[in-house]
C-alpha cells in the first residue's frame, strides 16, 4: 500500500512492519533462459514468504512491455517496483514517473543509463565485465589456445549490459593474446534456439568450423544450443571446440559431465532476497542505501561438474 511508504517517508515506521500488506510490482525481462527462470521464481518465493503481494510481468524481451507495466504499477498504487532491464537506455522518462508517483524502484541485475541516481534507488547485480574476465582467462590458460585460436562469439541481447560488459572483459583479456581473435561474432539474443540457429550458420560460413579453437557464449543457453548444432556439424563439442560461457545453469552442468561444454561462469540468480531487503529496509525509513550492491560467482569447470549438476537439478 502506497501509504505505508509516505508514512515512512514522514518518520513515523512504527507501523509500518504490520499494519499494511506491501505491494511490490516486478518488471522482469521474459523467460528466455534457465537462469531467468531461477531469478523469476526466487523472486516470486521469497515475496511469498515474506507476505509481499508481488505483481510480476514479463515483458518477453521487449523494452516497450516493461515501461508499460511499470506505468500500469505506478496507476496501482504500488509501494515499491522492481525493474531487470532489458536493455539500459531509454529509461529516464518512466523512472522519473515513479519517482513523481514517490515509489520507489530497485533495478536488478542489467543497468539502466541515466544522468540522475536518485531515479531508483539502488542496482543489485554481477559484474558482467569481471565474469568475461574470468571467461577469457580461463580460455587463454588451455592449451589449444597457446597457437593460433580462433572464436567464435554468441552475443547476447544487443543494448543489454550483460552482453555489452561480458564483451569487453573478454576482450580486454584477449588483447594480450595476439594468437587468439574473435573472426565471427552475432547477437543470439539470450535464447538456446536462437543459439543454435546462429551457430549453424557461423558454422557454414567458417567452412564446417574445423579452424574453430572455441565458442564463446554469453550466456548458457546460447551455448547450448550451439552444441546441438556443433554436434550436427559432425564436430565434438568440448574437444574439438572448447565452450566457454556464463550463469551456470543446470543443464550447463550436465553438457560439462558429459564432456561437450569446458567452463562456466557462475551468475547467480537468487535475487529475490536481496531486493525485498533493500525495499523492506527503504519503506522502513532507511535512505542511505549504497548505489550498487555486489552479487560474485565462481568459475565452475568439468571436474565438479557431475556433482554440481546433481545439487542443483532440482533447485
Ligand atoms: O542479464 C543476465 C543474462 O540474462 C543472463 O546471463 C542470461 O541467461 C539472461 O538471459
Amino acid at each position: 500500500m502506497k501509504i505505508k511508504s509516505i508514512v515512512a517517508g514522514l518518520g513515523l515506521c512504527f507501523i509500518c512492519h504490520s499494519s499494511f500488506a506491501t505491494t511490490v510490482g516486478f518488471a522482469q525481462v521474459g523467460s528466455e533462459s534457465g537462469w531467468r527462470t531461477s531469478f523469476s521464481e526466487s523472486v516470486k518465493a521469497e515475496a511469498k514468504k515474506r507476505g509481499i503481494e508481488l505483481k510480476f510481468s514479463d515483458a518477453q524481451q521487449k523494452q516497450e512491455n516493461q515501461i508499460k507495466a511499470v506505468r500500469s504499477f505506478i496507476a496501482q498504487g504500488v509501494d515499491a517496483i522492481i525493474i531487470a532491464p532489458v536493455v539500459e537506455t531509454g529509461w529516464t522518462p518512466v523512472l522519473k514517473e515513479a519517482k513523481r508517483a514517490r515509489i520507489p524502484v530497485v533495478i536488478v541485475d542489467r543497468n539502466v543509463q541515466v544522468q540522475d541516481e536518485s531515479l531508483f534507488v539502488t542496482r543489485i547485480a554481477s559484474d558482467f565485465v569481471e565474469e568475461g574476465r574470468k571467461a577469457a582467462t580461463w580460455l587463454m590458460s588451455q592449451p589449444q589456445a597457446q597457437q593460433q585460436c580462433n572464436i567464435i562469439e554468441l552475443q547476447g541481447t544487443v543494448g543489454a549490459t550483460a552482453a555489452i560488459d561480458r564483451a569487453k572483459g573478454f576482450n580486454e583479456v584477449l588483447a594480450k593474446h595476439p594468437q587468439a581473435k574473435i573472426v565471427r561474432s552475432q547477437t543470439a539474443e539470450f535464447t538456446r534456439a536462437k543459439g543454435k540457429e546462429v551457430m549453424e550458420s557461423l558454422l557454414k560460413a567458417e567452412q564446417g568450423g574445423k579452424s574453430i579453437c572455441a565458442l564463446w557464449a554469453h550466456n548458457d543457453e546460447m551455448a547450448l544450443g550451439a552444441i546441438q548444432a556443433i554436434k550436427e556439424a559432425g564436430l565434438k563439442p568440448g574437444k574439438d571446440m572448447l565452450v566457454v560461457s556464463v550463469d551456470a545453469v543446470p543443464d550447463y552442468f550436465k553438457a560439462m559431465a558429459d564432456g561437450e561444454a569446458n567452463a562456466t561462469v557462475e551468475l547467480n540468480p537468487h535475487l529475490g532476497g536481496p531486493a525485498f531487503d533493500v525495499i523492506e529496509a527503504y519503506l522502513q525509513g532507511k535512505k542511505d542505501i549504497e548505489k550498487l550492491i555486489r552479487t560474485t560467482g565462481d568459475l565452475f569447470l568439468q571436474d565438479t561438474a557431475a556433482a554440481e549438476y546433481e545439487k542443483r537439478r532440482l533447485n
